[in-house]
């Protein structure tokens, strides 16, 4: 049997109805993995676990809020007895703008869910983990977790916290069976960066800067997620593995 074999796994994927999240449910699910896709929006959670196929199941809920977190929690151990891999991949970044046009909302907003949902999900869905004894928690970061990005205050921050949200847990968490890495993407196209990504100049300027010379699929995101999952890296815990296309080499 394969280090990276998920079979039997039950993995919960935060923001798992598009984009980044669903690539990772999908990859998790094609190495044996029983996702679980969460999220705020029923009708795309219902229709990302239909593409990935009759294991998949959805829960809605928003990692902001607390009683929600308890309650995506409650439901996945009910139906499944065990949860063996979180993916914290809600996030948003809906601004870009300089710090003088970045209202206190905008701030709490970004940070709310980044950060403060992580940390929620770590907390409650860790928690199941450190009972059980095992389990991989893989928080996704980005770049803007290691380098600052240009209007960008609260995203980088958020981000920043999230790194070392993870470094720290992990820590805590090292003799207990729970490993907390994180996953920092670089340009991804989905729908949270498509504008920007496009933009004749903004866009230009990025793909000038990423040595690769394209930008990511999500699916080029779906290697490392099922590698921090797995047994494969079993003696890996409070790392932050960078899928940037060189973007912080330089
Ligand atoms: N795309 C990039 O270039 C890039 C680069 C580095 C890092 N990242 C990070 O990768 C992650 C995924 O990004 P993406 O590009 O795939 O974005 P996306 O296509 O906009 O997807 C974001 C997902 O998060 C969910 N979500 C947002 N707020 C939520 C909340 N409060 N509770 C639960 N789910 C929530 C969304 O679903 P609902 O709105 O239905 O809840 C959606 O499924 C984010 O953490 C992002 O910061 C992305």
């Amino acid at each position: 049997m394969s280090d990276f074999d998920l079979t039997g796994k039950v993995a919960i994927v935060t923001g798992g109805g598009r984009g980044i999240g669903l690539a990772i449910a999908e990859g998790l699910a094609r190495h044996g993995a029983t996702p679980v896709l969460a999220g705020r929006t029923e009708a795309t959670l219902v229709r990302a676990a239909a593409s990935i196929g009759q294991a998949a199941s959805v829960q809605v809920a928003d990692v902001a809020r607390e009683p929600e977190v308890l309650a995506l929690r409650d439901a996945v151990l009910d139906r499944h007895r065990r949860i063996d891999v979180l993916v914290n991949n809600a996030g948003i970044n809906p601004i870009f703008r300089g710090i003088e046009r970045t209202s206190l909302g905008d701030w709490q907003s970004i940070i709310d869910i980044n950060l403060t949902g992580t940390f929620l999900c770590c907390k409650h869905i860790g928690q199941a983990m450190v009972d059980q004894g095992r389990g991989s928690i893989i928080n996704i970061s980005s770049v803007a977790g290691h380098v600052g990005l240009l209007r960008s205050v609260p995203y980088c921050a958020s981000k920043g916290g999230v790194e070392m949200l993870t470094r720290a847990l992990a820590l805590d968490w090292a003799k207990r069976g729970v490993r907390v890495n994180t996953l920092a993407p670089g340009w991804v196209d989905t729908d949270l960066t498509h504008g920007l990504l496009e933009h004749d100049v903004h866009g230009k300027r990025l793909l000038d800067h990423t040595p690769m010379g394209r930008f990511a699929a999500a699916g080029d995101m779906v290697g490392a997620a099922v590698f921090l999952a797995s047994d494969a890296s079993a003696y890996m815990t409070g790392q932050s593995l960078l899928i940037d296309g060189g973007w912080t080499a330089d």
